[in-house]
């Protein structure tokens, strides 16, 4: 589905991103994660074209998307849910939802209120008078009017409780199930383990380890030495009791 061939991405004369390479296929729920200032974000906002002057190949399922517009790259299929979520805080739920839908094609609002029923409820409030979690939704939610083929995540769980956290991963496969290629950029490594099959690390701008999420449990190394993590101990345990938790 989306295939990403050497990217570098510069800011000025700083070499961001050197050489990512990265797949991701359809109903798939991969993650990416590092440090603080790895390129994660730059990554994810080199694919639909917001650094200017980013270098190499992007397809998606096999036509090229590099060098386009971010609103065409949007219209072919892949979409961006920013760090920040970049909800408008002076306009309703609603609203929010209508300019995207506006813009989008195919999805309606009433399936996004399907989707989370919580802003079905909220649909009056302005996007500052809600939660956190909430305005994740709304951002989500924003994005799947545009019928995404593939999301990009951009540490969707900041902030949020846990109980909100699961809330958003019974989504992510959800919206997986349906087909869309889910790329997820995130600290919260319980959020990674519990919902993605395959891990990308990214340290200064390069991927220094790739693979599933067993070999990810067992690579202790890379994890303690990108990631600070060490061995998966607690936090597989973790993982494990929150996919119960789910799957009950
Ligand atoms: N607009 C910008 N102009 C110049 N440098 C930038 C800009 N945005 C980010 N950087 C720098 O690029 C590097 C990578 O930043 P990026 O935001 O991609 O990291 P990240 O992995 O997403 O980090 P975090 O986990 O903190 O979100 C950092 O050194 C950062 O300071
Ligand atoms: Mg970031």
């Amino acid at each position: 589905m989306l295939s990403v061939r050497d990217l570098h991405s510069y800011y000025g004369k700083s070499h961001i991103v050197q050489g990512v390479d990265l797949d991701i296929g359809a109903g798939e729920i991969v993650s990416l994660l590092g440090r603080n200032g790895a390129g994660k974000t730059t990554t994810l906002k080199s694919l639909v074209g917001l650094v200017s002057g980013s270098e190499g190949r992007v397809e998606l399922d096999g036509r090229r998307i590099d060098g386009n517009r971010t609103c065409a790259i949007a219209r072919q299929g892949v979409v961006l849910v920013p760090e920040h979520r970049g909800i408008f805080a002076e306009l309703t739920v609603e609203e929010n939802l209508a300019i995207a839908e506006r813009r989008g094609s195919g999805r309606t609002r009433s399936a996004v209120y399907d989707l989370f029923p919580r802003l079905a409820e909220r649909r009056c409030n302005r996007g500052d008078a809600i939660s956190g979690g909430e305005q994740q939704m709304l951002a989500i939610g924003r994005a799947v009017l545009c019928s995404p083929k593939v999301l990009l995540l951009d540490e969707p769980t900041e902030g949020l409780a846990p109980v909100i956290v699961d809330e958003l991963i019974r989504i992510v496969r959800g919206l997986a199930q349906e087909g869309i290629a889910v790329l997820v950029v995130e600290q919260n490594i319980r959020f990674c383990e519990a919902v993605a099959s395959r891990h990308y690390i990214l340290s200064q701008g390069k991927i220094v380890f790739e693979g599933t999420s067993d070999e990810f449990g067992r690579a202790s190394d890379a994890r303690e030495t990108y990631l600070a993590l060490g061995s998966p101990g607690k936090s597989a345990g973790d993982a494990q009791t929150i996919r119960q938790g789910i799957n009950q």
